[in-house]
């Protein structure tokens, strides 16, 4: 029987994407877990695969999708629309969800590598911007500063942020609070907050910053505010079922507004006011931009940023 990968990594004793770092000569491997690797390899006779070897001159055809994670409605619909987009342009997809776990996302990175992929698009933001300047696959990102030489899509967060808070004052918001994300990546996606912490300060007679974090939302609730400008979906659904809960009638003494506005969203909570990103288009851009670093990888790309719009229930 021909010898496969995983059982030369069962007798060594590793994972299968050691094995393929050891081929590939990639990352940084101890030489015990290399000799490890090369003694059965020989016990076993194991052949790399030929086939795959001999593409490595050439494309592999594969792209790897790095994202927190594929169940967010948003990141599900993204996911969705760049795999039927490079599927048509004749690329298979290796879908990793990095869990917001740097260890995860730097095995993904690895096997990524090791499997030759042409390009990876990232939206992930675990890492540090030392472990992705040294990735040698084209790369893009969708809205996050991964590295300087990498180049980013996003949709207008700061925008986003203002006709949120704009929602909120015209529909009553007297004690509005703007959920701040405990993201330690250096993201656009926090220009969303600034947006409506500067339009509620220009606008709002005493709007005080109540920044409020995900994480203590249910303790200071509901008695504080009469309205909280969410920077997702999710969270906005959750903030108003904690609401609810409390007794509030939403959209009349409790209003909330999200952000993304997935399909998948706007059809189980028609009624939940929500800033739109142009999923269909962010996808569009990141696939031709991706293209353009896979055709030429030393060209530098300008950032692109899409233009957003808001979904009134009303
Ligand atoms: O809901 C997930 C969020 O993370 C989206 O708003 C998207 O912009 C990403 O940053």
């Amino acid at each position: 029987m021909v010898a496969k990968l995983k059982d030369v990594a069962d007798l060594a004793g590793v994972s299968v994407t050691t094995v393929s770092r050891v081929i590939n000569n990639y990352g940084s491997l101890s030489k015990k877990t290399i000799a490890k690797v090369h003694a059965a390899m020989r016990e076993l006779n194991y052949q790399p695969n030929a086939l795959a070897r001999a593409m490595q001159g050439k494309p592999s055809k594969f792209i790897g999708l790095i994202f927190p994670n594929t169940t967010n409605p948003f990141f599900a619909e993204l996911i969705n629309d760049l795999e039927y987009r490079l599927f048509g342009l004749g690329y298979k997809t290796i879908i990793a969800s990095s869990a917001e776990n740097e260890q995860i996302e730097h095995d993904y990175l690895g096997m990524l590598m090791a499997n030759q992929v042409d390009g990876i698009i990232s939206s992930s933001h675990n890492l540090g911007i030392r472990e992705y300047q040294q990735i040698s696959s084209p790369i893009v990102s969708f809205d996050r500063y991964l590295a300087g030489n990498i180049p980013i899509v996003e949709s207008d967060n700061y925008r986003g942020g203002q006709l949120a808070a704009e929602y909120i004052m015209n529909h009553g918001g007297k004690k509005i609070a703007v959920m701040i994300d405990e993201d330690t990546s250096v993201s656009p996606t926090l220009n969303r907050v600034q947006g409506a912490v500067d339009y509620l300060t220009e606008h709002h007679a005493n709007y005080t910053p109540l920044d409020l974090k995900r994480t203590n939302f249910t303790q200071t609730f509901p008695g504080k505010y009469d309205a909280v400008i969410a920077t997702n979906d999710v969270q906005a659904l959750q903030i108003r079922n904690v609401a609810k809960r409390a007794g509030k009638v939403i959209n009349q003494d409790f209003v909330v507004t999200g952000y993304d506005g997935s399909k998948m969203i706007r059809t189980v909570a028609p009624d939940l006011p929500t800033v739109v990103q142009p999923i269909d288009q962010i996808a569009d851009e990141l696939i031709e931009t991706l293209m353009a670093k896979i055709k030429d990888p030393k060209q530098d790309l300008e950032p692109k940023q899409l233009p957003v719009s808001f979904h009134d229930p009303e």
